[in-house]
């Protein structure tokens, strides 16, 4: 073995900070996506629904938990008093995980259904491959995670094999959080969502960058800034009186084709009670707006298509614009049709949604049809436009909490590349 090789390998299992990754999978019923992470002792593979906007990780340990590692979180413990809300529990059925007195209890909330309960915390190993920014490597393991134990009860609504929730939001309790070993290096991660029902897109964490795609793309090169703003309130009655786990951004204005669509500018801001503004969820399909917006935008659409011979046929719900596949043409990004743009902080900084992230094809026996593929979310929502998953897909996103900043490449199909291109090959850096 050369000597460079042998320094290489040092350095990189000591390192402190090594990056980590997961694949993301897409459940095609469901259009929910999940990580795999390794929990317990021995480590176990375990699937866990995304979530971009819950502050710490849950999982069902009421299915056969065996783990030598697992132990509870005191009540009294620093951790569980800087957790806020948090609630101290005693269980008086025999001990087990999620069982035990004087445990840190917290809310786990199961976003499809918005139920919550009150439910013990746990701590045991977690496993995740390391990664140079191409392949996965060895497992790293982070011994204390800490999580919630819920119940099957929480699991409604979930794809099938799926035991809770990954937490990505803004916490310190979070996944990312909790991987960044090193507390002097400031918390990133990203996500590359793929559609594709055999190949899965990539979680990154721990590290802002490589991320290679097939053919040698290294897409942290390709990014494109915008602050990440705190909502001020949280959107449950256990968290409104705190800061948002969910991340905003200031969109400021929504163009077709280039052409700004009339919005109402008071709508695209956060107010200090919450309401308002612009968030990114992983476990919204379709990327939801309020209801002028959603008139204004779709009647833009309508009439930039005209100007490509597109006429709108009978609508499949839950859209509300469609045309007949036959009429329109494809091109490397999806259905030739406007491009829409989500501009930020000033005019040259915005995020390009072409055909393939804004059309739905729909192909069953009484319709072919590529549909516009954002919804109407009412005319009172909470948030006022929610940026949605079919609209993430294929698209790199980067969320550095040190500095506050949402990385994004928008499509990276121009770039020649897809989320389903990451390479999953393990390698061994130890050899
Ligand atoms: C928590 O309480 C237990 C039992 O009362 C006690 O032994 C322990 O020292 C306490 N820990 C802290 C950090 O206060
Ligand atoms: C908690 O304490 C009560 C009272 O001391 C005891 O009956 C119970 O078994 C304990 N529960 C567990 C899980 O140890
Ligand atoms: C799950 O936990 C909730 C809240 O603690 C409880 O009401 C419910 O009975 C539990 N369900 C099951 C299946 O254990
Ligand atoms: C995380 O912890 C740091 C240091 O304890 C604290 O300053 C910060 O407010 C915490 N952040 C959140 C979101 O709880
Ligand atoms: C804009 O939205 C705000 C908040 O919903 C509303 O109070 C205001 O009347 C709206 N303005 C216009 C011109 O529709
Ligand atoms: C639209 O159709 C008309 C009439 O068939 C044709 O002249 C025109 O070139 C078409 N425009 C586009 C953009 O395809
Ligand atoms: C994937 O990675 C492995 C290990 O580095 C390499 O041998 C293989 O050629 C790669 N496959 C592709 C399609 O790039």
């Amino acid at each position: 073995m050369s000597l460079p090789f042998t320094i290489f390998f040092f350095l990189f299992v000591s390192s402190s900070h090594s990056a980590l990754l997961t694949p993301i999978t897409k459940d095609h019923s469901t259009r929910q996506y999940t990580v795999t992470f390794y929990l317990k002792t021995p480590p176990q593979p375990t699937n866990l629904l995304l979530h971009l906007g819950s502050s710490f990780t849950w999982l069902d340990c009421t299915q056969k938990y065996t783990s030598s590692t697992y132990h509870s979180l005191p009540c009294n413990s620093s951790l569980c008093e800087s957790l806020d809300p948090h609630a101290c529990s005693n269980c008086f059925n025999p001990p087990a995980p999620g069982c035990a007195n004087n445990s840190c209890a917290l809310f786990p909330e199961n976003p499809v259904t918005q139920q919550s309960i009150l439910a013990e915390s746990l701590v045991d190993s977690l496993a995740l491959p390391t990664t140079d920014g191409r392949n996965p490597g060895q497992l790293s393991h982070v011994p204390e995670f800490v999580f919630s134990c819920s119940n099957t009860s929480l699991l409604q609504g979930l794809a099938k094999g799926v035991t809770g929730l990954a937490g990505l939001g803004r916490s310190n309790l979070s996944l990312p959080a909790q991987v960044s070993t090193d507390f002097s290096l400031p918390c990133v991660f990203a996500l590359c969502l793929s559609g594709s029902a055999s190949s899965p897109g990539v979680g990154f964490f721990n590290t802002n960058g490589p991320y290679y795609f097939s053919p040698e793309i290294d897409l942290s090169k390709s990014l494109i800034y915008t602050p990440l703003i705190v909502n001020p309130a949280g959107s449950t009655i256990i968290t409104y009186l705190h800061p948002s786990d969910e991340y905003f951004i200031g969109v400021t204005s929504v163009k077709v084709n280039g052409k700004a669509v009339q919005l109402n500018a008071t709508l695209l801001t956060v107010d200090q009670n919450g309401i308002g503004g612009t968030k990114i969820s992983t476990v919204t399909p379709y990327t939801v707006l309020e209801t002028s917006m959603y008139k204004a935008f779709t009647e833009a659409f309508v009439s930039e298509s005209a100007g490509l011979n597109l006429t709108v046929t009978d609508a499949v719900k839950p859209f509300t614009v469609c045309y007949s596949a036959a009429d329109v043409l494809s091109t490397r990004v999806g259905p030739a049709v406007p491009t829409v743009d989500l501009v930020m902080q000033s005019d040259d900084v915005f995020w390009r949604i072409f055909g393939w992230n804004s059309m739905i094809r729909i192909a069953r026996s009484d319709a072919d049809v590529w549909c516009l593929g954002f919804v109407d979310g009412g005319a009172n929502p909470r948030t006022s436009i929610v940026i949605g998953g079919h609209q993430l897909e294929d698209n790199l996103l980067q969320f550095d909490l040190g500095l506050n900043r949402l990385g994004f490449t928008s499509s990276i199909l121009p770039h020649n590349t897809a989320c389903a291109n990451f390479n999953f090959t393990t390698i061994n850096f130890l050899k």
